[in-house]
């Protein structure tokens, strides 16, 4: 594991960006997993500025969200699909029919989750981006008895629930998620962990210093022969 602390989160949007723009160029038809949440939007900004400097095309990018909310409509300001295509996707040559989601809307979660698990299976993701939850979870994968293998839903903690409520001011805040499983995550040939801010400092903590266990699910990435973590000195603050 590689760990490169920079000063702060615009740095690490920068770098990590970077890396992203790199990897495209390198080969333009790559998969990437994607996350969502307030660290990596430096990172996406970095990438659609790149793409109109005209640096970079997305056009035959494939990408994969780890995770969607539960029976949150797929327009709501608040879904995962929402966000990706304000951050990222609105901004870049990215085709629609390329860009993947877990359905959280689907009737029958269980079948919606092997098939997901089937596409990830067929597209092989070259580079996984992750966020961390401040218990340490990766997508939703929340601390549990066991490390996940594929995608399954989840019922949030209430860690999660009160990190991301405030973003939920109209209606109440999901309490069940669908997720990539750490089998899936751990499958990409690169990962790439971006942690920014104080609130994360105990997260990265047990996850660089502690053992490897499904208490903190980031944790496994110890035994990910290519991942790369980038932290800013708040969140590299309790190493
Ligand atoms: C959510 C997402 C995670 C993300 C985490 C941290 O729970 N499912 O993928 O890493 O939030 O979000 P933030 O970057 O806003 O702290």
């Amino acid at each position: 594991m590689k760990v490169i602390i920079l000063d702060n989160a615009q740095e690490i949007g920068k770098a990590a960006g970077q890396l992203f723009v790199d990897a495209v160029k390198e080969n333009p038809e790559i998969v990437l997993g994607l996350a969502t949440g307030a660290t990596p939007i430096p990172t996406y900004e970095y990438m659609y500025k790149a793409y109109e400097k005209g640096e970079v095309s997305f056009k035959n990018v494939r990408t994969y969200n780890l995770d969607e909310y539960v029976d949150l409509p797929k327009e709501d300001k608040n879904s995962y699909y929402t966000f990706m295509h304000e951050q990222l996707f609105n901004h870049t040559d990215i085709k629609e029919e390329n860009v993947h989601f877990l359905n959280g809307n689907a009737e029958d979660v269980d079948a919606e989750c092997l098939r997901y698990d089937e596409e990830l299976r067929n597209a092989g993701i070259d580079i996984q981006l992750l966020g961390i939850g401040r218990n340490g979870h990766i997508g939703f994968n929340e601390p549990s008895e066991a490390f996940t293998k594929t995608s399954f839903k989840v019922q949030l903690t209430d860690s999660t629930i009160e990190a991301n409520s405030k973003y939920f001011d109209e209606n109440p805040m999901p309490h069940y998620a669908l997720t990539m499983g750490v089998g899936s995550i751990m499958t990409a040939k690169q990962v790439v962990l971006i942690a920014t801010g104080k609130e994360k400092a105990e997260a990265m903590a047990a996850m660089i210093n502690g053992d490897v266990t499904p208490q903190c699910p980031a944790s496994i990435l110890h035994f990910h022969p290519n991942a790369v973590i980038f932290m800013d000195k708040d969140a590299a603050s309790l190493l």
